[in-house]
């Protein structure tokens, strides 16, 4: 739909008149809805009924004073407390939790994806690890462009082209190897026993290897995995056996990373990249290694900020919006108040037009991260904006800094007794990956490749375009939005948090720590309230149903602000936030099966 020229009054008038004749319809006239680009692969409908006003659902938090895990699934939430229960610390619980999500969770858990980890340990000492995918070294910058240099659709979506060298299962050894307590032995077990004993289908579950079923058929002649002998659709409440991944999680914990890089599961992978045209080699499965670095950090306010540097956009980002907003009372402002929503609109244009310029893999070229953060930079980055108008995209560009030329992800967070406290994101990119399923290991490859920018300007499936800086390159790590943060409140923890959602990541999780921090809500009212996205291209705001009220949206919409209504929703947050009284709060979504466990 063009934007329409109207004059500001006709525009105000008529989007009242169309607003009150409409009003009990599905969709709000004068805005365009739309199923969004975000669209979860697995997104089944909402949960519960939704309420207009801040929140999604009037979900209560879950409490505990030795430990909380939020995670995807209550299996997986339940395994990690076990893991703390045992003795184990929150690594170790992280740990169990990431391999039993590879099993319960299958549309984003995963032992052939990847992701990032912030861990603070009990003395404030902050680490952060990168198992991110990286391309393949057969990969070349122009491999999903065909001969005129058209982007092949789907190309670097579907299929085995897809993927991405695989780093979970390095990053969760390195982990294991540099905090844990317990036994390798023991945190790969509950994993194993999901696996060959079965995990009871949850609804959401089950309509979402549904609606895969006809790409899973598409890629894999073997019909084996994740579906039914007779192909028929999954009813809630069945069982999902995986023998085949219980195999590879027993060499892995037999093992450790040669049970997955090297030997049979190595073996299987090749074999089922020659088979479907993908280009993984031995090789590339010797040479990955997951790769400390060192965390971002900055000041929000008074509160200090752990979060994850590149090759994940989401720390820079993060850190870039929050000093964006600083300076603006927003507390005053009040909750997605039109003054608020169009501060943070109007810093989220102007930061996802900086990741496009400037991010991307830091061991292949050089991000200028402590620049893009630095608070006189992005005073100047307000220059153009005014309280009377949106500031239009096309007239936005990567800031100038001294010296420079020009669905589906999961989330968890644990913390144990002693206040050690682990964010992991991790994510196969799309739901249930590329769809490919290694043969005989039964486990879904990743579809990362396409978070690099496989041609300037051509946006990715979450619609984020990129530029060199992300330019696909053999050995290179694609550039993420993934941002697992950690909080602190005067030298001590306060919040764990992080969310799936690609490009609209970022922004959940900036709302998330904005509704703490500066609206006064509890950790789980942040997580359960509604939503909102901008990305600077396309120039739109994306939101929840409820998340504006009728005068925040007339007010916007008369200084020329594009609303788009989503009929998904945004967001799986798992989040956990140490209360004054020592008690954790563990927060988990209530838009899908996420959920706290504590003790
Ligand atoms: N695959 C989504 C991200 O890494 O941002």
């Amino acid at each position: 739909m063009k934007r329409k020229t109207l004059s500001l009054q006709c525009a105000i008038i008529l989007f009242c008149i169309v607003l009150s004749a409409c009003r009990t319809g599905p969709q709000q006239p004068g805005l365009r809805q739309s199923t969004g680009m975000y669209q979860y692969d697995n997104e089944t409908k909402s949960v519960g009924v939704r309420k207009t006003g801040p929140y999604y659902s009037d979900r209560q938090a879950v409490t505990g004073k030795n430990g909380m895990v939020a995670s995807a699934h209550p299996e997986a939430s339940r395994v990690g407390v076990d893991m703390l229960k045992a003795g184990g610390n929150a690594v170790d619980a992280a740990v169990a939790v990431q391999f039993a999500l590879a099993v319960v969770y299958p549309g984003a858990g995963n032992v052939g994806g990847g992701g990032f980890m912030v861990y603070r340990d009990r003395s404030g000492q902050a680490y952060t690890l990168d198992f991110r995918e990286k391309g393949p070294e057969k990969a070349q910058k122009d491999m999903y462009l065909d001969s005129a240099g058209n982007v092949i659709p789907s190309l670097s979506i579907t299929g085995h082209l897809a993927s991405g060298v695989p780093g979970s299962v390095d990053g969760m050894v390195e982990a294991h190897r540099r905090f844990g307590k317990l036994s390798w032995a023991q945190v790969l077990q509950p994993a194993i026993d999901l696996a060959e004993k079965g995990v009871v289908l949850t609804e959401r579950e089950a309509l979402g290897l549904n609606r895969t079923k006809k790409s899973f058929l598409a890629v894999n002649p073997d019909k084996r995995y994740f579906m039914k002998p007779d192909t028929t659709d999954w009813k809630t409440g069945e069982l999902l056996i995986q023998t085949d991944l219980g195999q590879v999680l027993r060499r892995i914990q037999a093992q450790g990373r040669a049970g997955f890089y090297e030997g049979e599961t190595a073996r299987l992978l090749v074999a089922e990249m020659q088979r479907g045209g993908g280009i993984i080699t031995e090789n590339d499965l010797k040479n990955y290694h997951a790769i400390w670095r060192d965390p971002l950090v900055g000041t929000y306010r008074n509160y200090k900020i752990i979060t994850m540097p590149p090759t994940s956009s989401g720390g820079v980002a993060l850190l870039q919006l929050l000093r964006l907003v600083e300076p603006y009372p927003l507390r005053k402002w009040g909750w997605n108040s039109d003054s608020t929503v169009q501060v943070m609109i109007e810093a989220e244009r102007r930061v996802y037009a900086d990741r496009a310029k400037f991010l991307g893999d830091p061991d292949f070229v050089k991000v200028p991260v402590q620049e893009l953060i630095d608070r006189n930079y992005l005073k100047n980055r307000w220059a153009d904006f005014s309280f009377d108008r949106a500031t239009d995209s096309k007239n936005v560009k990567g800031g100038n800094l001294p010296g420079y030329e020009s669905l589906e992800t999961t989330h968890f967070s644990v913390v144990d007794k002693d206040g050690n406290a682990v964010a992991i994101t991790t994510t196969l990119n799309g739901g249930y990956g590329s769809r490919v399923v290694v043969g005989g290991a039964g486990f879904l490859m990743n579809n990362e490749m396409d978070d690099f920018s496989i041609k300037p300007g051509v946006p990715n499936m979450f619609g984020l375009i990129g530029n060199q800086a992300n330019a696909v390159a053999p050995g290179k790590r694609m550039l993420s939005s993934m941002t697992p943060t950690i909080v602190e409140q005067e030298g001590k923890l306060y919040m764990v948090v992080g969310t799936p959602g690609g490009s609209t990541i970022i922004t959940s999780v900036f709302q998330t720590i904005l509704n703490v921090l500066d609206h006064g809500m509890t950790m789980q009212q942040s997580v359960n309230a509604l939503k909102f996205h901008h990305q600077w291209l396309p120039d739109k705001t994306t939101f929840e149903n409820g998340a504006f009220s009728d005068e925040t949206i007339r007010k916007l919409q008369a200084r020329g602000y594009i609303l788009e209504q989503l009929t998904n929703s945004l967001g799986r947050m798992d989040c956990i936030l140490f209360r004054p009284d020592g008690t954790l709060e563990g927060a988990s979504d209530p838009r899908a099966d996420n959920t706290s466990v504590g003790y």
